[in-house]
């Protein structure tokens, strides 16, 4: 998984340099605003108001507009995420499948609940709509990896694995 934190430095601050090539083509351009989230938050893990800020600056977009579409829209984080990042779908076909056990069991496992990120910064969890593979419900992500017909055995057994792996 790419290290966000590489792109923020140890006083939490981005490396708002890492936008220029994205800002360089939107210069006073409004209309772009998702785009350009999407690949802000593709550097730094999450969008700082700083990142917001610089975004607005260049664009001309409203800071208020920015910051509407990124509370918004769930794909957007505005605060740092751990070193894994768990997508927990609770789409229709999910939910149907048991997905509030397993996000039980994912709750009491790491002692976070859904939106929060683990104290060691280890691990995120995020409940998402529909991942786009229901015939495997309930289904997770964890970076981007997609683990099929979870319980709350086997999520429990997944998330011991990737913290053990954390350690070798
Ligand atoms: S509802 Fe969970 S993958 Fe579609």
């Amino acid at each position: 998984m790419k290290a966000f934190s590489q792109n923020i430095n140890s006083d939490q601050k981005a490396d708002l340099s890492l936008l220029e090539p994205i800002l360089a083509s939107n210069k006073g351009q409004r209309g772009n605003a998702i785009a350009i989230l999407q690949e802000a938050q593709a550097i730094f893990g999450y969008l700082p108001l700083e990142v917001l800020e610089k975004i607005s600056e260049v664009t001309k977009e409203p800071l208020a507009k920015l910051y509407g579409v990124a509370t918004f829209y769930t794909q957007f984080r505005m605060k740092p995420t751990g070193r894994h990042l768990i997508m927990l779908c609770q789409g229709t076909a999910c939910h149907v499948m048991g997905a509030d056990r397993v996000q039980q069991a994912i709750e009491d496992e790491l002692r976070i609940e859904n939106g929060e990120t683990t104290e060691d910064r280890l691990f995120t969890l995020l409940t998402v709509a529909c991942l786009g593979c229901c015939s495997l419900a309930p289904v997770m992500k964890i970076d981007g990896e997609t683990y099929a017909n979870l319980t709350s055995d086997s999520v429990r057994r997944i998330l011991r694995k990737e913290a053990d792996g954390e350690c070798n």
